[in-house]
């Protein structure tokens, strides 16, 4: 039978972490869990998931869980994380963004030092079939040596910035990074759960010399006609011998000098990605050195990204690493921008 797996959030985005159950043949969705009856039992009945459940604590007792997928909004990712990580759950796969602010980045960092939970953040779209051929093509030398990074997304930061960040950092070879300066302005919510700067850039200086760009929101590049405003991700990588570009709808990659560019569909793309990732996590549940390239510690790295933005828009300041961030860095910038907020889950 393989992993016995779980979805804890039985929302929108959870379809996505189920059906790629089609494609992985080593474990098995055994039960769901939402604090919704209605959307628990629609949801087990859609997917032909055995159980579910209202309460995760009955859930973890009567199941014996390998893998939680923790498919909830990130105002409430610390309080669930602790509860699985003291019920002993080998590995938990935890939806993006990983935080909203400071003070639950100092929580989660505490978590990943003390835990011996195994946790994947789910950016599913480091794991996408193309995605991993361009990086293949990067760290094996084929554009020479990795010198810019330029990545976007038309959502929010938290929406979606997130995602490209994250592709940035595995082109960069997770190499650490030196200094950040950002600009953020205006205020988005996105739904009540995902607070965040309605358009953000950051100059990311990383230790070997290499420049990242980051940029959310309005004014990013369109990368596609007649498109909504989710399909805009991108990423692009420059070396000293060559380029390669992804983005939702076409790749580039410069191979001996000549550009080759193709189209893929997005969708299946997608489905494959978080088959992939969900295998990732399996594969380090089997071998503590098989760590998830999407682990907790990275993405909290990649956090700080944002964390930099906020600190370096409101003191109006270069950030240095190393940096520890006030706690109530997100509060201080919803202040700087005059906008209110409270979290729902507070
Ligand atoms: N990786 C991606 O490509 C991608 C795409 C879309 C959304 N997301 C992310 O996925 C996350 C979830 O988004 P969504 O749109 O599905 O949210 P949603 O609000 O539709 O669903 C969350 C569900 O979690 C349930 N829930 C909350 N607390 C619970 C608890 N203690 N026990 C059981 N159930 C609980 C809620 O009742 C709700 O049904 C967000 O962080 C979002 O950013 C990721």
């Amino acid at each position: 039978m393989g992993y016995r797996c779980a979805i804890l959030g039985c929302g929108g985005r959870a379809a996505g972490h189920a059906r790629a159950y089609e494609l992985i043949d080593r474990g098995e969705l055994v039960a769901c869990c939402d604090l919704l009856e209605e959307r628990a039992t629609s949801f087990a009945e859609q997917f032909a998931i055995p159980r579910w459940y209202t309460d995760l604590d009955e859930m973890l007792e009567a199941e014996e869980l390998d893998v939680v997928q923790m498919v909830t909004t990130p105002t409430i990712r610390y309080s669930l994380m602790k509860q699985l990580s003291d019920a002993r759950v080998p590995a938990v796969i935890v939806e993006k963004p990983i935080a909203i602010g400071a003070d639950d980045y100092r929580q989660l960092r505490e978590l990943e030092a003390e835990s011996d939970t195994k946790f994947v953040v789910n950016h599913q779209l480091r794991y996408h079939p193309r995605v991993l051929d361009l990086l293949e093509h990067v760290q094996s030398g084929g554009i020479g040596e990795v010198r810019c990074l330029d990545a976007s997304a038309m959502l929010p930061m938290n929406g979606q910035g997130v995602h490209v960040l994250d592709l940035m950092f595995a082109f960069a070879g997770y190499i650490e990074f030196s200094a950040v300066q950002g600009a953020c302005a205006g205020f988005d919510d996105i739904n009540g759960t995902h607070p965040s700067p309605e358009s953000a850039s950051a100059l990311i200086s990383f230790v070997d010399g290499t420049r990242g760009v980051l940029q959310s929101g309005e004014g990013v590049p369109v990368m596609a006609q007649d498109q909504p405003r989710h399909m805009h991700k991108r990423i692009a990588t420059y070396g000293t011998t060559g380029m390669t570009h992804w983005t939702m709808h076409s790749w580039e990659k410069t191979v001996d000098g000549e550009l080759q560019t193709g189209e893929h569909v997005y969708a299946e793309e997608d489905t494959q990605g978080q088959a992939n990732l969900t295998n990732a996590t399996f594969d380090w549940i089997e071998d503590d050195d098989a760590v998830a390239p999407t682990n907790l510690a990275t993405s909290l790295d990649e956090w700080l990204v944002i964390l930099a933005c906020y600190y370096s828009t409101v003191h109006k300041t270069v950030v240095e690493f190393p940096f520890d961030p006030p706690d109530d860095l997100l509060e201080q910038y919803i202040d700087f921008v005059g906008a209110k907020w409270e979290n729902p889950h507070a």
